[in-house]
């Protein structure tokens, strides 16, 4: 078992023992994701090459006799208490994504019976684009499933964890982090038919080449950000699409060709989210195809492809973005690179030869510093399992 895991585990164990003078009969792992390929197609019925990663929220739990509800977050130090009838949304955005989470698995008449105590925290960098609050909504539900024995799948909890940061965080976002801290496998990709909700797992294991994420340390807010309104664009040009063609039902059903001939009929901002959305659907099944041929070569030109469209199109990169992959573009040992996740802030996803990526990392952090008066942190990721019971 691998050393952070373990020391995290137990970590929030202690904490959990010392906050509530008691020990935990139940820990679970939730991970953060990476995504290969495949942005901002979730929500557009389309396909994505998300994996779990070595970097988790970890909980630990303990029935209660009463109804009573606490909840606290090791690493803010900060905690709330509720109950079983009252869980209106905080003030505290963490613990929306808590109580959200519980709020979806009553309401859809769960047997959640009586109250629990709960810790948690982790290594998921936060609005770093590896989604923590994806991982903290999973695992609450994997962690309550788990205590309550409510018999959901894997699959049911993912959707009432996207649920959860629709109605209490007001992200409408898709389903692939939530999809990817579940079901993800050691050294797999899991490549997720957004539409019908079904995956399969692609091999990943390349000796030779690192995953290495940089942080550019610009935190993003997707609640705040353009997020929601990138999926109406997106929803505005289907409207439009589909009187052309009524058999398109999303952007997944749609091509470049269709959307340049109906550009006339959109707006500027419209046409770009759908000739992008259109343009990685194309990307993301040639990256499928490379990657089943052990072409990573192409694979990371498709990266670029991605995240230059990312910037220019779907305007979801920022100068720190654009900065960090401009500057791996040309060097010797980097296959690909691109900006991750939802955008304006957040980290790099770059595939590096493993013989070059000291030397790389060194200059990349050394450039960053340079430019912008501070460190981007790194982070080289490990493919994981998804939601795992640690104990109990
Ligand atoms: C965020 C959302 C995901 C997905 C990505 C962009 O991470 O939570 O559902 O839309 O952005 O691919």
């Amino acid at each position: 078992m691998n050393q952070n895991f373990t020391m995290n585990a137990s970590l929030i164990a202690k904490s959990f023992q010392e906050k509530f003078n008691s020990t935990p009969t139940l820990q679970v792992k939730a991970p953060g994701r990476i995504n290969l390929i495949g942005e901002h197609t979730d929500y557009n019925d389309g396909f994505v090459l998300p994996a779990a990663i070595d970097k988790a929220i970890y909980f630990s739990l303990r029935p209660r006799e009463d109804d009573q509800i606490r909840l606290y977050a090791v690493d803010l130090n900060d905690e709330i208490n509720l109950n079983l009838q009252n869980r209106k949304k905080s003030k505290k955005a963490w613990a929306n994504f808590l109580i959200g989470v519980i709020n979806e698995l009553l309401e859809r008449g769960a047997q959640i019976t009586h109250g629990f105590d709960l810790a948690f925290g982790g290594d998921v960098p936060l609005g770093a684009g590896m989604s923590s609050s994806a991982a903290i909504e999973s695992g609450m539900g994997f962690a309550l499933n788990q205590m309550f024995q409510l018999g959901l799948s894997r699959l049911q909890l993912a959707k009432i964890a996207q649920l959860a940061e629709h109605n209490f965080a007001g992200v409408k976002c898709g389903i692939m982090d939530m999809y990817a801290s579940l079901f993800g496998k050691s050294e797999h990709l899991i490549k997720l038919d957004c539409r019908y909700l079904s995956h399969e797992y692609l091999p990943f294991s390349f000796d030779e080449v690192s995953v290495v994420l940089f942080n550019t340390g610009v935190k993003h807010n997707l609640a705040d950000s353009a997020y929601n309104k990138r999926r109406e664009e997106c929803e505005r040009g289907v409207e439009i699409l589909k009187q052309r063609n009524p058999d398109i039902l999303s952007l997944r059903d749609a091509t470049s060709d269709d959307v340049n001939a109906a550009k006339s009929e959109m707006t500027e901002d419209v046409y770009k989210r759908c000739f992008f959305v259109t343009s990685e659907t194309r990307r993301m099944m040639e990256a499928t195809d490379a990657l089943n041929n052990q072409n990573l070569i192409r694979f990371g030109e498709l990266m670029y492809e991605t995240h230059d469209g990312l910037s220019q199109d779907y305007e979801v990169s920022c100068t720190e973005l654009d900065f960090l992959v401009n500057l791996v573009r040309d060097k010797t040992g980097v296959f690909g690179a691109r900006m991750m996740g939802g955008g304006f802030g957040g980290c790099t996803i770059n595939l590096i030869d493993k013989s070059k990526a000291r030397e790389i990392i060194c200059d990349v952090t050394k450039a960053y510093k340079d430019q912008f008066g501070f460190e981007a942190e790194h982070f080289e990721v490990c493919i994981t399992d998804g939601c795992t019971v640690v104990s109990g």
